[in-house]
C-alpha cells in the first residue's frame, strides 16, 4: 500500500489550483482581495506568521487544509505525542517534547511517564552550571574554569551553537563557551593556542559516542590537557560527557558522575533541549535555558491542540509542500533579519534536510513527490548584498522565510529600524517587483535620454511574484527562540506526515561514513583496499605524493 499523498483527492485539486493560480501575479492577488492579509495571517501567542505574500489564496489554503486532513496529520500528531514508535525504521519514539515538559505534563514511553526522569537530568545540569558559575568546580590546579569547549557535531553541535549565538546578549560574564565540530584540525587546532589547560573544560557531546569527528577531537583535547597539566586525572576535572551511550563515555575514561545522559527517544537533531544544551545553559544560565524550553513547550501545546486551520507548524508545512510540489520550487531561503540568528539557516538545514530529505516513504515505497527543499540562507542585511540579485532577477522561484523581531537585542540607536525597514522592503520588492511602465517612468523622472532608457529598461524591470513568509516576534528572548525552534521542529513533522515519510531516521549519512573508514588506511599507510575507484585512487595518490 502506498502512502503517497499524490493519490489523495486534495492533491489532485491542488494540481488544478496551481495551474490556475500559476498565471496570476501576487500584485493582482493583493489588489483583488482586501481581506487577504487577515485571512493569510496566523498567530501563536506573540508569534505572528504573515504568509499573505505566498502565491496562494484563501481557497488554496482550504485545499491545503483538505490535504492535511486527508493525509491524517491530526492522528499522526496524536501518535507522536503519545510516544508511539513513530521512528519506524529504528523502532523508536520521538519524544523531544518531554524534554521541555512542565512538571504536571505527562509523556509516556513504554507505559512509563518520562517527565520525572527528565527533571532529574535537568537538575543535574542545573547543579553543574551552578558549581561552574560559582567556581566550586575548579580545574586540577585549583583555578576557576574560564573556557568551556563543546566537542560535538551535527545535532550535538548546531543547536547549542546556534542558540548560544542567538542569545549572546544574555551571555554570562567570565565564562567563554566555544564550539568545535570539524575533524579538520584547523577547528580545534586554531582554538587551543588561545586557551589555558588549567582553566579549560571540554564537553564531549555525542548521542552515540561513536562519531569519528567528535572522538578524534576529544582524543586531541585530552592529549593537549595531559601535556599542559602534567597530572594523570585530567578527565575528572576537565572533561564531561553528554551522551545516550554512558558506557562508551565510561570506556573513554569520563567518570559516570561527569556524564549527562539522555535517551534513545531523543533524535540527535532534536536534542538541544536535553543535556546537549549544557554548553548553552553554561553560557546563558539555567534559568534562561529553561525559559527557552518554556517557549518550545508553548509551541508543543499549540501544535498538539490547535485545529489544522490555525496550526502554525501545519501551515508552514503546507506552504513548503505547495511551493515545492505544486509550484516547483527546489529550494527555500531562510533569511533572519537578526545578526544573532545568523546560524539558524545552518541549524534548519540539518533539521529539515536530514529529517525530510528522503525519496521513500516510511514503508520503503518510492515517494511519488519530492520531499524537503534545499534549505539555505544567512542573516540579512548581509544577504541582500550577496545573493538577493538572483532572488530579484534570476528568474528562479525561490520562496523565502523572513524572521525578525520588533525590538533589538543590541539596541544601538538608529540601527534596528533600518534593519526592519530593509526586511520589510525586501519581502515587498520580491512580491511586487517593478513593472516595465514603472521602470520607464522612473527613468524618465531621472531625466535619462530616450536612448539610455531603451538601453537600461530591461535591466530595471523586476518580475516580482517571489513568494515569502514573514515571522515576527517581540524580541529575541529565550522564550521566543524556543517557540521559533519548536515551530520548525513540528513543521518538519507535519510535512513528513503528509509525505508519509519518517523524519526521525537518517540512513543516508551512513554510506559516506563507511567509505571514509575504509579509505583511512589508504591515506595514512598507503594500504589501498582492492577494487578502489580509480578517481578516488588518484586523489589519494596526489595527497600522499605531496606529503
Ligand atoms: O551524521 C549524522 C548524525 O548521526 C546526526 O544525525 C547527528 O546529529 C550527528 O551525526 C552526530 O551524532 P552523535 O551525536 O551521535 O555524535
Amino acid at each position: 500500500m502506498t502512502r503517497s499523498p499524490t493519490f489523495l483527492p486534495a492533491w489532485r485539486a491542488l494540481t488544478g489550483e496551481a495551474q490556475t493560480l500559476g498565471k496570476r501575479h501576487l500584485r493582482e492577488l493583493f489588489a483583488t482581495d482586501p481581506g487577504r492579509v487577515p485571512s493569510l495571517t496566523q498567530r501563536a501567542g506573540d508569534l505572528l506568521l504573515d504568509f499573505s505574500k505566498q502565491r496562494i489564496t484563501a481557497h488554496t489554503l482550504t485545499l491545503l487544509h483538505d490535504l492535511a486532513r486527508e493525509a491524517g496529520v491530526t492522528k499522526q500528531i496524536d501518535e507522536l505525542f503519545r510516544g508511539e514508535l513513530v521512528n519506524v525504521s529504528e523502532g523508536r519514539a520521538a519524544l523531544h517534547m518531554a524534554l521541555r515538559a512542565g512538571s504536571k505534563d505527562e509523556y509516556f514511553f513504554s507505559g512509563k511517564n518520562v517527565v520525572s526522569a527528565v527533571a532529574l537530568e535537568r537538575m543535574k545540569m542545573r547543579g553543574f552550571c551552578q558549581s561552574l558559575h560559582s567556581e566550586t568546580w575548579v580545574g586540577c590546579s585549583g583555578k576557576r574554569i574560564t573556557d568551556v569547549v563543546n566537542l560535538g557535531i551535527g545535532g550535538s553541535d548546531l543547536g547549542p551553537r546556534m542558540a548560544a549565538q542567538a542569545l549572546s546578549s544574555r551571555a554570562r560574564q567570565g565564562l567563554k563557551v566555544h564550539f568545535v565540530s570539524n575533524v579538520d584540525g584547523a577547528d580545534l587546532g586554531s582554538l587551543l593556542p588561545s586557551l589555558d589547560p588549567q582553566t579549560t573544560l571540554f564537553i564531549v557531546a555525542s548521542k552515540t559516542f561513536t562519531t569519528q569527528e567528535t572522538l578524534a577531537n576529544a582524543r586531541s583535547a585530552l592529549a593537549w590537557l595531559e601535556v599542559g597539566l602534567d597530572v594523570t586525572d585530567v578527565l575528572t576535572r576537565h572533561f564531561v560527557a553528554v551522551t545516550a551511550n554512558v558506557a562508551a563515555a565510561g570506556a573513554f575514561g569520563i567518570p559516570e558522575e561527569n556524564t549527562f545522559a539522555f535517551w534513545d527517544w531523543v533524535g540527535g537533531r532534536y536534542s538541544l533541549w536535553s543535556s546537549v544544551g549544557l554548553p548553552l545553559a553554561l553560557a546563558i544560565g539555567m534559568d534562561d535555558f529553561e525559559a527557552m524550553q518554556d517557549g518550545a513547550r508553548k509551541m508543543d501545546l499549540h501544535f498538539r491542540d490547535s485545529p489544522i486551520e490555525k496550526n502554525l507548524p501545519v501551515t508552514l508545512a503546507l506552504l513548503d509542500i505547495w511551493n515545492g510540489n505544486f509550484l516547483g520550487a527546489e529550494t527555500r531561503a531562510v533569511i533572519p533579519y537578526s545578526f544573532s540568528l545568523g546560524l539558524l539557516p545552518s541549524y534548519l538545514q540539518q533539521l529539515e534536510m536530514e529529517s525530510n530529505g528522503k525519496a521513500m516513504d516510511r514503508d520503503g515505497q518510492k515517494l511519488e513527490a519530492s520531499s524537503s527543499a534545499v534549505v539555505w540562507g544567512s542573516a540579512g542585511t548581509d544577504a541582500q548584498h550577496a545573493y538577493f540579485q538572483l532572488l530579484h532577477q534570476g528568474g528562479r522561484l525561490v520562496p523565502c522565510d523572513f524572521i525578525a523581531f520588533a525590538e533589538a537585542d543590541y539596541p544601538l540607536p538608529g540601527h534596528h529600524d533600518r534593519l526592519l525597514a530593509s526586511c520589510f522592503a525586501q519581502s515587498e520588492a520580491l512580491m511586487s517587483g517593478r513593472s516595465e511602465d514603472e521602470a520607464r517612468n522612473e527613468l524618465i523622472a531621472q531625466k535619462y535620454s530616450a536612448e539610455d532608457i531603451a538601453r537600461l529598461l530591461p535591466h530595471k524591470i523586476f518580475p516580482g511574484n517571489q513568494p515569502s513568509t514573514t515571522m515576527l516576534l517581540p524580541s529575541l528572548s529565550p522564550e521566543a527562540l524556543g517557540m521559533l525552534i519548536a515551530l520548525h521542529e513540528h513543521k518538519v513533522f507535519a510535512a513528513a506526515a503528509i509525505w508519509g515519510i519518517n523524519p526521525f531516521d537518517q540512513w543516508g549519512v551512513e554510506l559516506g561514513k563507511q567509505l571514509a573508514s575504509k579509505l583511512l588506511p589508504a591515506l595514512t599507510d598507503g594500504n589501498e583496499a582492492p577494487g578502489m575507484n580509480p578517481s578516488t585512487h588518484q586523489l589519494i595518490r596526489y595527497c600522499r605524493d605531496r606529503r
